[in-house]
């Protein structure tokens, strides 16, 4: 397998254990790790570095590191580092139980940052240096090219901008993933950028392969594991109804000839109620649809084996163990449909107007107002991260938000008078989605969609209390544009006063 894998001979000598390779990570070094959404991140080195932090920190010595990556990862990269509390700080997007526990104590430092700024963050100099990184490949070519494996994420970035690197050749991912690839290298620094050649979501606009310079390759370790099993719940009757309503209102924008068939091209958020709508639309009636998103989980996978979607760009392939052996089976097929680039590509602010995206993406709470908040519980404690929702609800042809109406059983409202936390501004948000309906917000002036937003989105059994709420503060709040009544709102927001 060495030869077939790592075609390159010179690098052979490199090969060492994993362990080897973690001892050359010195302390405080910034490591960039490969990984988007449980999808090709490192399956070894990360936990070889977690066992000696651990090591070290039983004898009394400091030892540190700060992490970027994609997006999320896995236990064995995320959760074994963080349980030994061995980041010093960690970017962007994560979803890991340990690391939301740490960071939330205060034991991490965390930067939620839009996914499509990482890389530019990176080049512009604005996040200091990156010491090291540590990606995943499927293969070493003779050339010394690197063939990426489920994801490619921000490892073009890394492999350019660190002074040493580590790769995990993993030969669990089947070679034929060459080609599926297309790492555009035209990207320049104001004030020399040009516009990016992308037409359309199957337009390839760079090479099928990593450039790395081989001199930078300090260790290669062979590994033979699989992504993590992602797990997708089938679709329950929250999900579906939030389906329903994305799907009739998307019938309702092609009647007011406000949408073209085929449909424009959808980004699908993470989670089930995302896997719910691509589930959706299998059962619709739109065919020729097509997708210009972050991560392709199962549901997209199952309308591309149907046919009724013709292509996806993505920078990820999250899929559940099922959907992996799909794949798998039918890779010649999928190869030609679907198309993994860099996410600073598949974010990009620039393509996610151009081509006209349909964004949708989950949420945690929305205002009546329409603010959105992401990532936050309570106001101070993270949830995730704001992944790439911002790159695409922003600069999106048309964006839905979506969450069921009410959380923890029925105790918690979703639509609040004031989210305790803001990632998408007012600005920002045009649909908002749960199982009770869509407020359409396009158009509309605070005042106006606040009632919008409480009848065809709260639970009915919230909605006197947001009325009561709202009418009240329209008669006693000092301003009138966006009326409030600030101690009340956040009364409501931590779940305590009006009661549902
Ligand atoms: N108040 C308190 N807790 C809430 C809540 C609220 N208003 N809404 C949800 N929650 C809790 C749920 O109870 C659940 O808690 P649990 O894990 O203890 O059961 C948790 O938040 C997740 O909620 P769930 O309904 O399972 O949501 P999800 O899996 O659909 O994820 C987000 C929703 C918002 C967390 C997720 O979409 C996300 O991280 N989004 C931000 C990133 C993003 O949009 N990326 C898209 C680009 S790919």
């Amino acid at each position: 397998m060495t030869a077939t894998r790592i075609q390159s001979e010179a690098l052979r000598s490199r090969i060492m254990t994993a362990d080897q390779a973690a001892a050359l990570i010195p302390n405080h070094a910034t490591i960039g790790m490969s990984g988007f959404t449980g999808a090709g991140y490192p399956k070894l080195v990360p936990a070889a570095l977690a066992r000696r932090i651990e090591a070290l920190h039983a004898q009394g010595e400091d030892f540190k590191v700060s992490v970027w990556t994609g997006a999320s990862t896995a236990p064995e990269l995320d959760g074994a580092l963080a349980k030994v509390d061995g980041i010093e700080m960690r970017l962007p997007y994560q979803s890991d139980p340990v690391c939301r526990e740490r960071i939330n104590a205060g034991r991490m430092e965390y930067i939620d940052i839009h996914l499509s700024h990482v890389a530019q963050y990176v080049w512009f100099g604005f996040l200091g240096k990156l010491n090291v990184a540590v990606v995943e490949v499927a293969a070493i070519k003779a050339d010394g090219s690197l063939v990426a494996s489920s994801s490619v994420g921000n490892n073009k970035t890394w492999l350019d901008q660190a002074d040493m690197v580590i790769l995990e050749v993993n030969s669990a991912f089947d070679l034929r993933l060459e080609g599926m690839h297309d790492v555009y290298y035209g990207t320049h620094l104001p004030p020399h950028r040009l516009p990016i050649p992308l037409i359309t979501v199957s337009d390839r606009i760079g090479e099928t392969t990593l450039r790395c310079d081989p001199r930078k390759i300090v260790a290669i370790i062979e590994t033979n594991q699989p992504d993590r099993n992602i797990h997708f719940a089938p679709p329950d009757e929250v999900s579906q109804a939030i389906a329903g309503h994305i799907i009739e209102f998307l019938e309702h924008e092609i009647a007011k000839g406000r949408m073209p068939e085929p449909l424009l091209p959808f980004q699908s958020g993470v989670g089930n109620v995302a896997n719910a709508v691509m589930a959706g639309l299998q059962k619709g009636r739109f065919e020729g649809l097509t997708a210009f998103t972050e991560v392709l989980q199962d549901g997209m996978l199952d309308l591309l084996r149907t046919g009724k979607m013709v292509h996806a760009s993505a920078t990820a392939l999250s899929l559940s163990k099922a959907g992996q052996a799909e794949f798998l089976d039918n890779l010649e097929y999928y190869r030609s449909r679907i198309v993994l680039r860099p996410q600073e590509i598949s974010n990009h602010p620039e393509l996610v107007r151009r081509l006209g995206i349909i964004a949708m993406n989950g949420m945690i709470e929305a205002d009546i107002y329409g603010n959105v908040n992401s990532t936050h519980i309570a106001g101070t404690s993270i949830m995730n991260g704001i992944g790439g929702s911002g790159d695409f609800a922003r600069n999106a042809f048309l964006s839905f938000f979506m969450t069921p109406s009410v959380a923890k059983g029925g105790a918690i409202s979703c639509i609040v008078p004031m989210v305790n936390h803001v990632d998408h501004t007012e600005h920002d948000v045009q649909v908002i989605v749960t199982e009770q309906g869509i407020a359409d917000l396009r158009g509309l002036s605070p005042k106006h969609r606040a009632r919008l937003v409480i009848d065809n989105c709260a639970h009915p059994g919230f909605r006197p209390a947001l009325h009561e709420y709202y009418e009240r503060a329209l008669r006693e709040s000092p301003g009138k544009h966006t009326p409030h009544l600030i101690a009340e709102a956040l009364t409501f927001m931590r779940g305590r006063g009006i009661a549902g």
